[in-house]
């Protein structure tokens, strides 16, 4: 019989039973829940809802479950619905009547906002040391790199030169905001919802911030419809893990880009490459690729899980069983992709010299030009014509602006003089760039410091 069959004269269609049952994915909330309710046990005792020796019989075998559980030596039931009733149905097999003590003053509706709350925040320390190893990673690229000029794009259009370097530190950063969100995310995760009960509490005398304290909440939920009915914090993961996501499917966009033979600025490592099955010349960056797309699997879930609490009434209703498989599915994604892309990057290897030659090229050093032009007195939108003119006149005879000479520079503007070459090489554009967050070597040191002083202070 199922545990909550009093009131049912007839037993529950097969095919209810497996539609109705969520075993088969929350079974990995089998250690929240059996240490949720150890806690919860402990407290009964200890505010004398249940006698102390029933307290420590139910504690000690739940233990055991546990260990069990642990080697493989426990078959969940589809028939015992979820965790939180395979635990407890396993408990009064052991125990009979002192188990069917363990309910008193709960629901399993706060006791499953109470799991997924404590799984979370495991997920969130687990996520985050992952980002900080890909961050330290990164950090070491940015340091070998502040001298070496690639160009950087608009439009994926040639730009302005910068430096790998400064490149890298862009994704610095948004990693560090990946993980200061998850920070966040964390804090309004650490809040403990039992004794909202199944919606408006319980009349037990139950010492919820006791329970807070044994299981490391910073502090209780203080409305009981809210606490069992809010999945805010499973969503907001979801929407830190998509971002997270969407900036590792940007630099691997990059990156698949890059190691194309029209670019050649990375070549990924053989370890981290795949081959084609028909051409033989083949290396492909599919750890990239794969990363890319399966962004599109964790903005999925987070659309899935806003979509399920849309239109609930307060308080729990079965629909938010749904909230778990979207969620277990981001998480392991990002575990399994971040790792990967901290191994892709950290093998590659830059090619220097094809990143100079790159930068050289597209007329890159055209703003500079105008700026030197600016600093010899010539208001800017007039020197932006002038130089203009010249990238046309450059194109025409097939050279880079720095390649005219002093002759054909003169026929565009008669304020350049010789020392426009040392103005405009493409060391000068980088270099002359040393305003905060600019790319220049003293510049990119400085934010550098600034992102391992973060690393250092977690
Ligand atoms: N398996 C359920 C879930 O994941 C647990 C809570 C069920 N509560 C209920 N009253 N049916 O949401």
């Amino acid at each position: 019989m199922k545990l909550w069959g009093g009131r049912f004269e007839k037993a529950t269609d097969k095919k209810v039973d497996d539609f109705n049952s969520s075993i088969r994915f929350d079974q990995r909330l089998y250690k929240e829940d059996i240490t949720v309710s150890i806690s919860h046990a402990r407290m009964l005792g200890n505010q004398g809802i249940i006698s102390v020796e029933d307290s420590l019989l139910i504690i000690k075998t739940l233990g055991e479950i546990l260990s069990d559980i642990e080697n493989g030596k426990v078959e969940f039931e589809i028939d015992a619905e979820d965790i939180h009733m395979n635990v407890e149905k396993i408990l009064i097999e052991r125990i009979g009547d002192v188990g069917k003590r363990l309910h008193t003053g709960r629901s399993r509706n706060d006791q499953v906002a109470l799991d997924i709350r404590m799984y979370v925040k495991n997920e969130i320390t687990e996520i985050s040391a992952m980002i900080a190893e890909l961050i330290k990673d990164l950090l070491s690229l940015a340091k070998e790199n502040t001298r070496t000029i690639m160009p950087g794009y608009t439009h994926l259009q040639k730009a302005q030169p910068i430096t790998f370097s400064h490149h890298v530190m862009a994704y610095v950063n948004m990693l560090i905001r990946d993980y200061d969100r998850l920070r966040d995310t964390y804090r309004r995760t650490d809040v403990m919802p039992l004794g909202s009960g199944a919606l408006a509490g319980t009349t037990h005398p139950l010492d919820r911030e006791a329970v807070a304290k044994e299981l490391g909440f910073a502090s209780v939920t203080t409305n009981s419809l809210d606490g069992v009915s809010d999945r805010d914090f499973a969503i907001e993961l979801t929407s830190d893990l998509s971002i997270l996501m969407m900036h590792l499917s940007r630099f691997s966009e990059e990156l698949i880009l890059w190691s194309s033979n029209e670019f050649r600025f990375v070549t990924m490592d053989d370890a981290y490459s795949t081959g084609s099955s028909i051409m033989p010349q083949k290396k492909n960056p599919d750890v990239a690729e794969l990363i890319r797309g399966k962004t599109g699997r964790v903005y999925g879930s987070l659309m899935a899980l806003l979509t399920v609490m849309k239109g609930i009434p307060l308080a729990y209703n079965k629909d938010m069983q749904e909230d778990k498989e979207s969620l277990f599915d981001a998480i392991d994604t990002v575990k399994l992709c971040v790792p990967v892309f901290t191994g892709m990057v950290k093998t590659m290897k830059i090619n220097k010299d094809t990143m100079l030659l790159g930068a050289k090229g597209g007329f890159t050093n055209a703003t500079d030009v105008a700026d030197y032009l600016v600093k010899k007195g010539v208001p800017f939108r007039e020197a932006h014509a002038i130089v203009g003119r010249m990238v046309l006149a450059a194109e025409k005879a097939n050279k880079a602006l720095d390649d005219l000479t002093l002759a054909e520079m003169k026929d565009c503007s008669e304020f350049i003089e010789e020392d426009i070459y040392d103005a405009i090489s493409m060391m000068a554009c980088v270099e002359g760039r040393s305003l905060i967050g600019g790319p220049a070597e003293s510049a990119v040191l400085q934010s550098i410091a600034v992102a391992e002083e973060f690393i250092n202070n977690l």
